[in-house]
């Protein structure tokens, strides 16, 4: 019989493990959680201080040499090329992928798409997602910085604060402004994150709609008395800021509303806002659709700000990079 020689009993040799985030240094921006009024104020100097250096071609590149990876798992323009224009300017590499030029169109979960990019050791994951709370989920576990790009119809952080950035910008203050959110309540994230922000601030936001999508008292029972449900026609006189939603369809919306009663019911259009006050102002997320939502004159008029809205979210998108990274703002 051959001898099998004994060998020592060793436990298998296991994988070095980075350190967590937080140990690194690192920040998270997946929910307005992870914020403070107090940062909020730094955020927004901040941010305008890059859109002066924007303006004038002379961005410091403060984060140099750093890698981002933008894992969008739903289509984007803005918020995708936002970020990704924003990284750019301050100096950091940027790698972008999409759901269908992911793995994840070959049955690859969420969870371990996050480990392979973590793999490369960047130092951000910008991620949207269609699940809600993905963000959120992989903050808690990653070793990078996490910002969320939009969680199913939980959150959108860093919509919600370019908002409040181009609120304030319109105004020319920091007094709080009646903001009036009208149509698809119950899909929106980026109501989610504003009722999470007015929370934080102890201020309210307001909401009008069909029914069927201003039933809200599940969605933010966390928030209680945050948002109010109110009647439109009889609200824009008290409106600072209305700001209609996109409908949206790729989350059954839409189904149970005749989009012509919608349209006769809450549509933003020149008529309607007549009886807004003179001074109220128009934002919206976008994408729109135009003659839905809101009319192609509405989005073209004066009083629009949604194509300063949009813009704004580079130079705030530059801020709260820079804080997630580790910079003291
Ligand atoms: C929003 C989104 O994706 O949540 N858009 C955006 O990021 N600017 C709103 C929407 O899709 O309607």
């Amino acid at each position: 019989m051959t001898e099998v020689a004994t060998m020592p009993v060793m436990s298998a040799p296991q994988p070095p493990v980075l350190p967590l985030a937080a140990e690194r240094g690192l920040r998270h921006c997946a929910q307005i959680a992870d914020c403070s009024p107090d940062l909020l104020e730094r955020l927004f100097l901040r941010a305008r201080a890059h859109q002066e250096a924007l303006d004038r071609r002379q961005v410091v590149p403060t984060l140099s040499g750093l890698l981002a990876i933008n894992c969008f798992l739903e289509p984007s323009t803005r918020t995708r090329v936002s970020f990704e224009a924003a990284e750019q300017r301050l100096g950091m590499r940027t790698i972008t992928i999409g759901a269908a030029d992911s793995s994840m169109a070959k049955g690859e979960s969420g969870e371990d798409t996050r480990r392979t990019l973590e793999s490369y050791a960047p130092d951000v994951i910008v991620v949207r997602s269609k699940e809600d709370r993905l963000p959120q989920g992989w903050a808690s576990r990653s070793r990078c910085s996490i910002i969320n790009g939009g969680d199913g119809t939980t959150e959108h952080p860093t919509q919600a604060l370019y908002d409040r950035y181009t609120i304030e910008e319109a105004f020319g203050d920091h007094r709080d402004r009646n903001i009036l959110f009208v149509g698809d309540i119950l899909h929106s994230r980026v109501v989610g994150s504003h009722v999470a922000l007015a929370a934080m601030l102890g201020t309210r936001v307001f909401c009008a709609g069909p029914a069927e999508w201003t039933d809200v008292a599940a969605k933010f029972r966390a928030y209680p008395g945050v948002i109010e449900v109110v009647e439109l026609d009889a609200f824009l006189p008290h409106a600072d800021v209305v700001n209609p939603l996109r409908v949206q369809f790729e989350r059954g919306a839409g189904e149970s509303i005749s989009l012509t009663e919608y349209c006769a019911g809450w549509q933003i259009n020149e008529a309607r806002l007549r009886r807004a006050k003179p001074s109220a102002i128009v934002m919206h997320p976008a994408p729109v659709n135009r003659d839905v939502e809101i009319s192609g004159g509405v989005v073209d008029s004066p009083r629009s700000w949604i194509q300063r809205q949009g813009g704004n979210g580079q130079a705030v998108r530059m801020a709260i990079l820079e804080w997630c990274l580790g910079i003291d703002l």
